[in-house]
């Protein structure tokens, strides 16, 4: 019962807040204006990527997440944008799409929540097309064992108050056990955030 609420209420509006800071924005800004044609953003959320596209760029843009409490607020962040946003509620194990459809993947910040990872990962390669990019931006494992190993300490607890992310998956390990290639990798720590939080990857790959 206080899960649902906490779950309903607050986890939402803390999710937007976290994953706002000024560090996480610049990332943001490193990949998603590489995002061209159909896009499709797996675990859109509150639409926080949304300033970051090339609304010129973009033919259409599908926006799925499975909370329906943060569409709400997407749909309000949405109406600053002029990009046709068609959001799907659901989870990336199951993506209501034709194969090889989408152009452009965009996922941040979502591979570390993601629990059924591997059909998520074989549904995205399915509507990717053949020459698809996917961008990805994630925090993750960290290099250095010091905090790898307070990651893995904090993680289940971690987990259980921010909507099941995990704070110590190996995300560029994760995109190539999924089938994709990465043509691009870039890590380091961010400015201003906690270290067990703040190791990000971002790059990109292919199908
Ligand atoms: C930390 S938030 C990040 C939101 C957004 N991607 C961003 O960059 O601000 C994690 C997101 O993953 C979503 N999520 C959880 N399980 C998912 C699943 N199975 N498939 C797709 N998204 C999922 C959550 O609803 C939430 O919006």
């Amino acid at each position: 019962m206080i899960k649902n609420l906490y779950d309903k209420y607050c986890l939402p509006k803390l999710l937007d807040v976290c994953c706002s800071t000024k560090p996480i924005n610049y990332q943001r800004n490193k990949v998603v204006p590489y995002a061209k044609g159909v896009v499709l953003e797996i675990g859109i959320g509150s639409g926080l990527n949304l300033p970051y596209y090339k609304n010129l760029n973009i033919e259409k843009l599908y926006g799925l997440d499975p909370s329906e409490e943060l569409n709400e607020i997407a749909l309000i962040n949405a109406k600053n944008n002029d990009i046709d946003i068609n959001f799907l509620i659901n989870g990336a194990e199951e993506i209501n799409l034709p194969s090889s459809s989408i152009d452009t993947i965009v996922i941040t910040y979502t591979l570390c929540t993601i629990s059924k990872l591997k059909e998520s990962l074989s549904e995205m390669k399915r509507v990717l097309k053949d020459d698809g990019i996917m961008l990805f931006c994630e925090h993750g494992k960290a290099p250095d064992n010091n905090i790898e190993i307070w990651q893995n300490r904090i993680n289940p607890l971690w987990g259980k108050l921010f909507g099941g992310c995990n704070i110590n998956r190996d995300i560029p390990q994760l995109v190539e056990n999924g089938g994709f290639k990465i043509e691009k990798l870039d890590q380091m720590y961010i400015p201003g955030t906690p270290k067990i939080v703040g190791y990000n990857y971002w790059g990109v790959a292919t199908n």
